[in-house]
Order: C-alpha cells, then sequence, then structure tokens
C-alpha cells in the first residue's frame, strides 16, 4: 500500500475543537466547584497523562474488567459479527481500541469489515489509535470523530450498517437520567437493523469492586487525582494534588462505586481562569466520578425505554462482566 492509500483511508471529524473544550471545561469547573457538594465531570480525566494512567488501570491485577471484557469478546466475537450483520463499526469512547481490534479481526474474517468509526473527546489518543488501525487494517476505512457523546451523537456518519461498540463500562459512568438521555440518542441515530453492543459491569462483591478503584499501587489514585493537574494547567488553578487523597467506596442504595477527592486540610485554591477562590474545609470530599455496576434486568429496562431491543447476553465464567447486543 502507497503512502497515499494509508492517507486517504483516515479521515477526521472534529466536532470539539481546543476553543470548544475550553469553553465546556471552563463552564463545568465553574458549576461544580461551586456547588455543595463539589463534584467534577469524568470526561476531564482523560488528558495525555489521564489516557496513559487509564492505560495502567487496564492492566492492574485489581481491575478484572478489562481482562473479563476482552475474554467475552474473544469468546463471543464471531457471534457478534453474524448476529450484527454489520459492515460499519463504530466506537464511543474508543481510547486506544485495545480491544476493539478482536472485532475487527472477527468482522475482517467474516469478510464484512468496511469502516471504523472511533469516537473519543481524546484527540491526541484517539489520531494515534485511528492511524495505528488504519495501518494494521488495510482495505478499511477509519473515520475518527472528536467528540462528547453527551452531545454530538448525532453527529455520528450514516455509512454503511453500523454496529455501536460502547465498551469498558463507560455507560457506567454516567448517572440515570444521563444514561437514559444517551442511550435514546443512539437509538434516534441508528437506523432499522443497525446495533448497540454494551459492555457493562455487574453488581459483585463489594470487596472486589472497591479494590478495582483503590489498587495497591496507587495507580488509580494517581489518575483521579490528575484531574486537578489538568485543572491547573488548563484553567490556571492552584490545586496541590498533594494536599488531596483518593476515596473510592461503593454506594449500596445506587449501586455504584464513587470516586471523590479529599480535602486533607481546610483549603483556599484560586482558579485564576474563572476568577474565583474555592474554599475546602478540611475533609470535604469532591465527587470525581461514579462507576455503576449493573444487573442485566436494569440493563434490558434501561435499553427498552431507549427503543432499543436485547437480542443477546453474554457474560464470563464468573458473571462478572455483561456484554449485551440490542436493536433498533
Ligand atoms: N473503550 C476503552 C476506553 C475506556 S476509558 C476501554 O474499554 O478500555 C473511557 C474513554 O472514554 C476514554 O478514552 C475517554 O477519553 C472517553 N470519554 C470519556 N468521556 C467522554 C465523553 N463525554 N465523550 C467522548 N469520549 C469520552
Ligand atoms: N469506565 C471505567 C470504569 O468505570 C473508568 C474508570 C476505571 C475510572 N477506573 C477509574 C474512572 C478510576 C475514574 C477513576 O471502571
Amino acid at each position: 500500500m502507497t503512502l497515499g492509500d494509508a492517507v486517504q483511508a483516515l479521515t477526521l471529524d472534529v466536532h470539539l475543537g481546543p476553543d470548544d473544550m475550553a469553553a465546556a471545561l471552563r463552564s463545568d469547573a465553574r458549576k461544580g466547584l461551586t456547588s455543595s457538594p463539589k463534584q467534577l465531570q469524568p470526561r476531564w480525566f482523560y488528558d495525555e497523562v489521564g489516557c496513559s494512567l487509564f492505560d495502567r488501570i487496564t492492566c492492574l491485577d485489581e481491575y478484572y474488567l478489562t481482562r473479563r471484557e476482552r475474554q467475552i469478546l474473544v469468546n463471543h466475537a464471531d457471534d457478534i459479527a453474524v448476529a450484527t450483520g454489520a459492515d460499519t463499526l463504530v466506537e464511543l469512547g474508543s481510547g486506544t481500541s485495545e480491544k476493539t481490534r478482536i472485532l475487527l479481526d472477527a468482522f475482517s474474517e467474516a469478510g464484512a469489515l468496511q469502516r471504523f468509526v472511533p469516537f473519543d473527546i481524546a484527540e491526541a489518543t484517539l489520531r494515534s489509535a485511528a492511524a495505528a488501525v488504519a495501518s494494521e487494517y488495510p482495505g478499511t476505512s477509519v473515520h475518527a470523530v472528536v467528540g462528547d457523546f453527551e452531545h454530538h451523537v448525532g453527529l455520528l456518519p450514516h455509512e454503511g450498517l453500523r454496529v455501536v461498540a460502547f465498551l469498558g463500562s463507560t455507560i457506567g459512568n454516567l448517572v440515570p437520567a444521563k444514561r437514559a438521555k444517551l442511550l435514546s440518542e443512539i437509538a434516534g441515530n441508528l437506523d432499522d437493523g443497525e446495533s448497540l453492543l454494551l459492555g457493562c459491569d455487574l453488581v459483585k462483591d463489594t470487596h472486589r469492586l472497591v479494590a478495582a478503584y483503590n489498587d495497591a499501587f496507587g495507580v488509580t489514585a494517581a489518575f483521579n487525582l490528575n484531574v486537578l493537574s489538568v485543572l491547573n494547567r488548563e484553567l490556571g488553578a492552584g490545586f496541590d494534588p498533594e494536599r488531596f487523597a483518593h476515596v473510592a467506596c461503593f454506594d449500596t442504595e445506587n449501586e455504584w462505586i464513587e470516586m471523590r477527592l479529599r480535602s486533607l486540610e481546610a483549603q483556599t485554591v484560586p482558579v485564576v481562569d474563572l476568577g474565583i477562590e474555592v474554599e475546602f474545609g478540611e475533609g470535604e470530599e469532591m465527587r470525581t466520578e461514579v462507576s455503576t455496576k449493573f444487573r442485566r434486568e436494569g440493563v434490558e429496562r434501561e435499553l427498552d425505554e431507549a427503543g432499543l431491543e436485547l437480542r443477546h447476553f453474554w457474560s464470563d465464567e464468573g458473571g462478572d462482566f455483561g456484554l449485551f447486543l440490542a436493536f433498533r
């Protein structure tokens, strides 16, 4: 393949450029840091440092999610290729698209793969993943999209017969109302016969759940604290990450892991670009993320409410993780 072909096989749409990103961060940070309790939106974890810390999380002993989901994909990628009949694989929150290659391989072997559409808010990670896939799968066109899945799902390209993969239990990082909105936007964007492949972590023993978000090496702590460095760099904030601690606990009522940053002392943090000073009390906790743990019936209900029909459910031997395939 000539370089010209390789270049042509890769296109990039940007729905969220640096200026939009900066404006969205300012607005989220202003809202979250001035509300009570304080909170930050998880999309801001994923700068380049955050993306590489997340990669390390996926390899941790405690973080079973990635291994289990990969095992299900290995066992059922052929079934997925047949059941969807798709020639276009769209992936939301695609990151490095590491596990996705299992699907790309199965679709290629079925002779069906025309197109891959990775969609992520992290432009640098998306660009390098898209380029890697384009060179590993000659003959497949890669149409990468930089966007926020909470705002830009309606802008997904309509090309070919699509299956939209949303893996890694990233859907669980949205609270129920936002999940419902996203699922109905996906359903509204799909044409008849197109499908959604959704990876969801399942409810299990609390100790294993908490350990997955509080590993012995402190990688998850570093990932959580890194959001403060993002605020320092992007908004001229004065957070000292050493004065905050990573907290992960399981909320049994909502059945989600809640990630927080606890202020180790009373402190005032300037956020220069917002023109505000944020007061933290000693021990005050700011929510940075939820990671919902699902039950099969609950996911089926949410899909149904969005207008998607669940046709297949696959799990690993231990029932740790679930992969749901639903159709429009
Ligand atoms: N799918 C991969 C990566 C999961 S990490 C896996 O299963 O391992 C979550 C990914 O979603 C990151 O790449 C992050 O940049 C992206 N992401 C987070 N919030 C997003 C948003 N609002 N819109 C688009 N992408 C988002
Ligand atoms: N989607 C992943 C999950 O819910 C994201 C994630 C993993 C994460 N570990 C984290 C988010 C630690 C914040 C902090 O499991």
